[in-house]
């Protein structure tokens, strides 16, 4: 059975037991602010089994892009050294939201393994949690007597809280489990050691390959468990492992998911796969990791140096080392991998295929920035040998540490570069250093969270903010937030018309009025489907009846900004290309700025072209078609693009402005009218990252005032140039003259140094067989100084030289000397000139015919010709 049959066949089953089958979410986290990546099937569903949201069905079924390389689930390291951890890889899950409980979980999951996949029954094994006393928690066994009526007893094996009692983060729903684990190995194998002695051992052939998760606990901050309102079932398989069960395999590498991706980084290093453990290492790292990388960047994650784009980042360079080290891939290669994932994947994940020449574009450019990095750690290495080798052999934690940090070189690549070289690394001290680095990032970002102080349970907020600015509320939960400088509160009301920030959308601010006080709002943002409004002050009376109240001219420019977005969006893809897709955004009440694929600068013509249909919209005065509540299927039908990394429900609210010109799946605030908006002025266009542009624009009253600003400087200018027409041919004409009379400045001074050279060699006294000139004198810049010095070595015999200037208003000195005294006299200009620094206060240096100083001191230049003769006395007597 190939993998897709192998997908497909989980998707069936649980239809045919009743599952909505769904989409997988996109694997970059936008609204939670404890998760950056999706890290298991069940966390796009999170709010379903908190209950802060009803789910839309009872019992559902998916395969989901999962990553497991940051937080509490982190498997990165093991990547690629054993043959089952990845970083990106599937989830088969099934979930009840408060239906079926374990005996249908257990049945069915045992159904599909050995009915539909046929995986012997002898292979597998089972285990349920055995229970906890430091947290009440009882033994399993209702799971237990399911399984019982299934399988032998001694298939059933009992775990501890580690293994079976499974939680998403350092909070959040969860609950014990239980697992199933297949032993993939050999008769022979088996004969001699019991597999069950090897379950939840590390062993590659035999793993896990699906946990069911009975979803009964909420962990709080506080460490404590509370029950949830409702029992749930959470199950997770492990795709690439099921496939190397079913396929017969040894590793997930081998199966059908892999071999594509294997076979074609072994082609590039020109080696085979299987030969050579070191080389298989890197060359499943590479397979792995580009997985990881094309599908975060299809999601709309760019590479970048914080948060969830440095996470990607540090995976890509640690594929790119791999490669370059163990493969000898000395240039960009992982983008041409990502066409060969796309192939593969393009019916189950289309996204990637329709965005490949953007993902490769991006990842190439990282390829490039970072080998360039590499190869300037190892020129830093290289220049700190001789410093190694007397510092006993050893690169000190200090200098291992600058190039994990600032050159990306790992601890294992600086060892592996220190062997070659016969050194080795103080790890301890790099050790140190790391540790120091973690603790001020820590003190920097520690923030403590209370738990939820829950006034009212299981209400769900009704947001009212697109017909309303005002409504009336009530706080349902409130919690504190400190961090180091600050502490907020985070209230959530019954009913709101406050926006919160999504969709690039800032959030709304305002006011929560009660017949007491009044609350600033100062901040709208969103937590999964809460609605958080940011107060500095908790109200004194909690329960009080609240005037929620949205700052409504601030919203009104927001809005503004938000529609001019879309239109600028249309614009651009009519203008460009229908390539153009919207890779970021930002609509506050000042700026938009709108960040889209597009591989070259837009030019100025284009750039007018935009603004002018943009502005030509705004005149048609186009009244908003706003539909809530439109299945997805039919919002597309109506030309509704969805943008790639967002997560949308079954129904979506659909934004239009005239269908033909600009529809879009949009939560945000818009303008009734086109008219609205009044005026639209793109006032600049750069580039964000590879092939990604950046246009900021602004509308109504701050384009105006924009332009007006523009004008007034070119009143200003016509004013200074006395001219009402043809400003720049007035401004080139006063440029060229300006040209015109450096040119002849520069000969006259020229003639005035050819003048000054002359009386200068006349100024020449013979001291010890010597002629030595010095001199304070004007001259206009540092070239026609060191002119001079040159012009007068060639009229002057056995010439000792010091010239003394005041420079753009600061103190210089010159020496120069006959080649013939630097040889036979053994003088030398650097070490005179550093010398007479000291009377201006400053230093310098050159070569031992010519040096030259600069200082602080202009009052010192005139005592620099004295101390000259006394300097060239001394040397001439020594
Ligand atoms: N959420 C459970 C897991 O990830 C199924 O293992």
């Amino acid at each position: 059975m190939n993998s897709a049959e192998i997908r497909q066949k989980f998707l069936d089953f649980f239809a045919s037991k009743q599952h909505q089958i769904v989409p997988s979410a996109p694997i970059v986290v936008k609204d939670d602010p404890t998760l950056m990546f999706i890290n298991s099937g069940m966390a796009p569903f999170k709010d379903y089994f908190l209950g802060n949201k009803p789910a839309p069905y009872k019992r559902i079924a998916d395969t989901q892009k999962c990553l497991r390389v940051s937080g509490k689930h982190n498997d990165l390291e093991e990547v690629g050294y054993d043959t089952y951890h990845h970083t990106m890889f599937e989830m088969l899950g099934n979930w009840s939201f408060g239906d079926y409980f374990k005996k249908e979980a257990l049945e069915w999951s045992w159904e599909l393994l050995t009915e539909v996949y046929k995986l012997p029954k002898d292979r597998l094994y089972v285990s349920v949690f055995q229970g906890d006393a430091s947290e009440n928690l009882q033994m399993d066994q209702d799971a237990f007597n399911i399984w019982k009526s299934m399988i032998a007893e001694d298939r059933i094996l009992m775990g501890s809280k580690k293994d079976n009692f499974w939680e998403m983060g350092d909070t959040g729903p969860c609950g014990p489990c239980s697992e199933i684990h297949v032993d993939l190995r050999t008769d022979e194998e088996r004969a001699q050691v019991d597999g069950k002695s090897l379950v939840n051992n590390d062993h590659p052939q035999v793993v896990e390959i699906w946990n069911n998760v009975f979803m009964e606990f909420n962990r709080l901050a506080d460490g404590s468990l509370v029950k949830l309102p409702a029992q749930h079932v959470d199950t997770g398989m492990g795709f690439e492992r099921l496939c190397m069960a079913i396929q017969g395999k040894r590793s997930n590498y081998d199966t059908d998911v892999f071999q594509p991706l294997i076979q074609f980084v072994a082609k590039e290093a020109g080696l085979v796969y299987g030969e050579d453990e070191k080389t298989d290492i890197a060359i499943r790292v590479i397979s792995d990791h580009i997985r990881a990388i094309a599908f975060t960047i299809a999601d709309g994650q760019l590479p970048s140096n914080n948060k969830a784009g440095y996470v990607i980042r540090r995976i890509l360079r640690r594929a790119v080392r791999y490669g370059f080290t163990f493969l000898d891939f000395k240039k960009p290669f992982l983008y041409k991998l990502a066409a060969v994932l796309a192939d593969q994947m393009e019916t189950v994940f289309p996204e990637l295929k329709q965005q490949l020449s953007f993902v490769q574009r991006v990842i190439e450019e990282e390829e490039n920035a970072f080998l360039r990095t590499l190869e300037n750690g190892l020129k830093r290495l290289d220049a700190l040998e001789a410093k190694f080798k007397e510092n006993n052999n050893t690169i000190d934690g200090k200098t291992a540490f600058e190039l994990y940090d600032t050159f990306g070189f790992p601890l294992d690549l600086t060892a592996l570069i220190a062997r070659e070289k016969g050194l080795t690394v103080d790890e301890a001290g790099f050790g140190v250093e790391m540790e120091q680095q973690k603790n001020r990032s820590r003190n920097a970002s520690a923030s403590e969270q209370s738990d939820w102080v829950i006034i009212q349970p299981d209400v769900i907020t009704e947001f009212v903010g697109y017909d309303c600015n005002v409504s009336d509320s009530h706080i349902v939960r409130y919690r504190q937030v400190k961090t180091k400088n600050k502490s907020e509160y985070h209230i959530v009301l019954d009913k709101t018309p406050f926006y919160a920030e999504s969709g690039g959308q800032v959030g709304d601010t305002g006011y929560l009025i009660s017949d007491s006080e009044q609350i600033e709002v100062l901040d709208t943002k969103k937590e999964n489907d809460l609605i958080l409004h940011i107060t500095a002050k908790l109200p004194q009376t909690i329960d009080a009846a609240f005037r929620s109240e949205i700052d409504f001219e601030r919203r009104n420019y927001i809005r503004k900004n938000h529609s001019a977005t879309h239109l600028l969006h249309a614009a651009l893809r009519k203008v460009l290309g229908e390539h153009v897709q919207q890779k970021g955004s930002l609509v506050n009440e000042k700026v938009l700025r709108f960040d889209f694929s597009h591989f070259a600068k837009v030019e100025d013509a284009q750039i007018r072209e935009i603004e002018h249909i943009v502005n030509e919209r705004v005149r048609q005065s186009i009244p908003l078609e706003e539909q809530r509540n439109v299945p997805i299927a039919q919002a597309k039908e109506m030309g509704a693009t969805a943008l790639f990394g967002e997560k949308y429900g079954e129904y979506v609210r659909v934004i239009a402005f005239d269908r033909e010109h600009s529809v879009e799946l949009c939560g945000g605030t818009h303008v009734y009218n086109t008219g609205e908006i009044g005026y639209f002025k793109i006032v600049s266009e750069s580039s964000v990252a590879a092939g990604v542009r950046r246009i900021e624009a602004v509308t109504a009253k701050i384009a105006e005032d924009f332009v007006h600003a523009q004008l007034d400087e070119l009143h200003a200018v016509r004013e200074v140039l006395n001219t009402q027409s043809n400003v720049s041919g007035a401004v080139q004409k006063l440029q060229d003259e300006n040209k015109a009379l450096q040119k002849q400045l520069e000969q006259f001074e020229l003639k005035q140094l050819s003048g000054l050279k002359d009386t200068l060699a006349q100024k020449a006294q013979q001291l010890n067989g010597v002629s030595l000139v010095a001199e304070q004198i004007e001259v206009s810049n540092a070239d026609h100084l060191k002119k001079l010095a040159f012009d007068m070595r060639q009229v002057v015999d056995n010439l000792i030289l010091v010239l003394a200037a005041e420079i753009d208003g600061k103190p210089q000195i010159a020496v120069m000397l006959s080649d013939n005294l630097v040889a036979e006299k053994n003088l030398n200009a650097s070490q005179m000139v550093r010398e007479l620094a000291k009377e201006i206060k400053g230093g310098g240096g050159g070569q031992p015919f010519y040096a030259t100083a600069g200082g602080k001191d202009t009052a010192g230049l005139q005592a620099v010709p004295g101390k000259a003769v006394e300097l060239v006395k001394n040397l001439m007597n020594s």
